[in-house]
């Protein structure tokens, strides 16, 4: 009764902010992301009568420190993985305990989804230590519970997650394989500072910013719109949909009551940055999920330039170069 997952870490190219049902995680509007190769969360789920209480170990590894440091979740984060668990051992009929070891390659809570990776290779972890076997579309439902964005992360490649219009139909499905388009998403991370405020909590109050509704109608003829620019690999109409979307969440997030501010002087020399290199002829362009760090969205071709740039930019802490990448899948490497 052990199993483990790999799953990526997404960025969505069409943002997911405000829930019409924050219970079963039914978001407003679909949104649209990619998959990212180097961030990775893995963990190992092990169900047994050994175990008193669910168990949990996170950890992190990276180029940047040389061997794995523990990192601790608060009382909070493990409640929502229990009441994960709960789902699924309810769903499996099981009553045993688990012990959780995770590893994230990146930094916990700063804008790089870690809840959607996480989430995702728990759920596959957990599914099929518990022997249950999911389609991808009913993995991509129940991750859906821990965390929205981590639906995402189940398919390969590029992904769109349905509003839908109950539980059953919200879902994500792949659009094409990672393959499909040699992008990359450079990370740009100038903090790794866990946030104060959590999505969820954020997204509670999504609906007192006036700007809220005018997103919401736009997002249908935006999602239109980016879904060419995927289909025609029109990078410069993909590029200007991502910034436009981005900049629209923000400004919805900013307006709220009480207003959220992710940003920090840092990201916004960045974001100036990019506009500079832009000016210059490089097909550069950005987005910034619920935190300061900025992903640098460009086509392969441009990759080293593109990373060369960010590292010059001061304060900058690590780069991080992402393709896009599979979703989620099973390993026999067990972390225990
Ligand atoms: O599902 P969560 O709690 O990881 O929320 C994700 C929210 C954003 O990252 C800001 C947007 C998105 O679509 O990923």
């Amino acid at each position: 009764m052990k199993a483990t997952a790999v799953a990526p870490a997404n960025i969505a190219f069409i943002k997911y902010w405000g829930r019409r049902d924050a219970k079963l995680r039914l978001p407003y509007n679909s949104s649209i992301s990619m998959n990212l190769n180097a961030c990775i969360t893995t963990t190992t789920v092990e169900f047994s009568p050994c175990y008193h209480a669910d168990e949990f170990m996170l950890l992190t590894q990276n180029k940047f420190i040389k061997s794995s440091l523990e990192l601790k979740f608060n009382e909070l984060e493990k409640e929502r993985i229990s009441a994960h668990l709960d789902r699924i051992r309810d769903l499996a009929n099981i009553k045993d305990m688990s012990k959780v070891v995770t590893i994230n390659n990146f930094p916990k809570s700063s804008g790089i989804a870690s809840s959607a990776s996480g989430f995702a290779a728990l759920t596959l972890a957990a599914t099929a230590a518990a022997g249950l076997d999911l389609s991808e579309k009913d993995l991509s439902i129940l991750a859906r519970f821990g965390s929205g964005s981590a639906c995402r992360s189940v398919p390969d490649g590029f992904v769109e997650w349905l509003t839908g219009d109950s539980s059953e139909t919200s879902f994500a499905y792949s659009l094409y394989r990672a393959s499909y388009w040699d992008l990359r998403d450079v990370l740009v991370i100038i903090g790794s500072e866990p946030k104060k405020i959590p999505t969820s909590a954020g997204m509670d109050n999504v609906t007192t910013s006036p700007l809220w509704r005018v997103r919401l109608r736009a997002l249908p003829q935006r999602i239109l719109r980016i879904k060419e620019a995927l289909k025609t690999k029109n990078f410069v109409l993909l590029g200007r949909i991502i910034e436009e979307d981005c900049l629209e969440m923000h400004r919805g997030m900013q307006t709220q009551d009480p207003p959220l501010f992710y940003w920090n002087d840092k990201t916004r020399k960045i974001m100036e940055a990019v506009y500079n290199w832009r000016k210059d002829g490089l097909a550069v362009y950005f987005t910034i999920d619920a935190g300061p760090n900025v992903h640098i969205i460009c086509e392969g071709k441009d990759e080293q330039r593109v990373t060369g740039l960010a590292k010059t930019i001061k304060g900058v802490e690590a780069v991080i170069s992402n393709k896009p990448a599979q979703g989620t899948r099973l390993t026999k490497e067990h972390l225990f």
